[in-house]
């Protein structure tokens, strides 16, 4: 089987997850790391030692031998080396949102769809074994029609000024996934909604939101997603799943991070399963990337047109619930109390 070369750019925590997944993948060889940071190349160099490291993102594309480029810097430089990549002929694994503003987002897919390249976004629950099964389940006939999708996501993430700044408050930088999975098991684009957040520790930005709506198919969805949850509590603790209800049946699936549990209560089958949460899923990403670049089909890739509808939905979910007077709730030294709990 072909081997395709590989440059990263961008070596924060996503970066090195895909170096991981590349170093153990018997596709790909790991080409050139590049960050601005020398202490994340060493560390890197450690992992890879063959590979060329750089801190100009230019020496990877102009090496014609590179196939592919992952770009897992944050959204506020990835247009700009998104189109030189293109420019130069790359492929490309992209993090995701493609760009800081929603009209960048636009603007870039247009150039991304006229490259004729093969481009994916790492909106990783597409390349989740679970959410396979739970689709294929659905499909089967098991809980009748598709009726109500409900997904929470909630867990004690970044805080206010912990990062991904260019990335927006948790409803984008993170509910966007959830927007996308909602918009996947429906089949169907997003027709209405009502929208409500909480401005936790008076934060400006809600912090906790709710949404709750219709697709054009009928199909009803709830999200809940937040970074607020019990940051203090002594037992931290999660509320990550979904509901999936059938006109006949349902699917229930929550998870920890490190497994995934499925209730299946089908017409004929009753079924409870577990397997592991499988992270980021870069390892597959990696692997079905490379299956593309063999046969030219990018079908199984999460697409950057999934990943753009999915970060302009969540931002004007989250405008919306900004705009609906989200109350603020809590103080700021609150804030400075949780963000010196997690320093230390
Ligand atoms: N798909 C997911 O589930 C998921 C999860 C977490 C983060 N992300 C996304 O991944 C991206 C990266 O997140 P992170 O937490 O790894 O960020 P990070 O800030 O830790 O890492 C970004 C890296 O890019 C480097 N960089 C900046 N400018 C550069 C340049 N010009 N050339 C080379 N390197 C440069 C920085 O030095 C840094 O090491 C973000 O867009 C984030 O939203 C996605």
């Amino acid at each position: 089987m072909k081997t395709y070369k590989i440059g990263l750019i961008g070596m924060g925590g996503m970066g090195f997850r895909f170096l991981n997944s590349f170093i153990a993948s018997d596709r790909w060889e790991v080409a050139y790391v590049c960050d601005l940071n020398d202490e994340r190349l060493q560390r890197a160099k450690e992992l890879i030692p063959t590979a060329t490291f750089t801190k100009d993102y230019t020496d990877l594309l102009n090496d014609p031998e590179v196939d592919t480029v992952a770009i897992c810097t944050l959204a506020d430089i990835r247009p700009m080396l998104m189109k030189a990549a293109l420019a130069a002929g790359k492929h490309i694994i992209a993090e995701k949102p493609i760009a800081d503003s929603i009209p960048g987002e636009w603007e870039l897919l247009k150039t991304i769809e006229d490259s004729g390249l093969i481009v994916a976004v790492n909106i990783f629950n597409r390349n989740a074994w679970y959410h396979d099964e739970i689709q294929a389940f659905i499909a089967s006939g098991e809980i009748g029609q598709l009726a109500v999708v409900n997904i929470s996501h909630q867990t004690p993430g970044l805080m206010p000024t912990e990062g991904h700044n260019p990335e927006g408050p948790p409803f984008h930088d993170c509910g966007m996934h959830y927007v996308d999975v909602a918009r996947w098991y429906a089949g169907s684009e997003y027709k209405q909604w009502h929208a409500q957040g909480v401005r936790m520790w008076s934060w400006d930005d809600p912090w906790w939101v709710n949404v709750h709506g219709q697709f054009e198919n009928g199909v009803t969805f709830g999200i809940t997603q937040s970074f607020a949850y019990g940051q203090m509590a002594k037992e931290k603790t999660i509320h990550c799943g979904l509901e999936i209800l059938g006109t006949q049946g349902l699917v229930r699936m929550r998870h920890d991070f490190k497994t995934v549990t499925i209730e299946y209560h089908g017409v004929n089958k009753s079924e409870t399963k577990q397997g592991p949460y499988g992270n980021k899923k870069t390892d597959v990403m990696v692997e079905r990337f490379a299956q593309a670049l063999d046969t030219g089909d990018a079908s199984r890739l999460p697409s950057a047109r999934d990943s753009v509808v999915a970060s302009a939905v969540s931002q004007e979910m989250l405008d919306s619930a900004s705009r609906e007077n989200s109350p603020r709730i809590g103080t700021r030294e609150e804030l400075d109390l949780i963000l010196a709990h997690r320093k230390h």
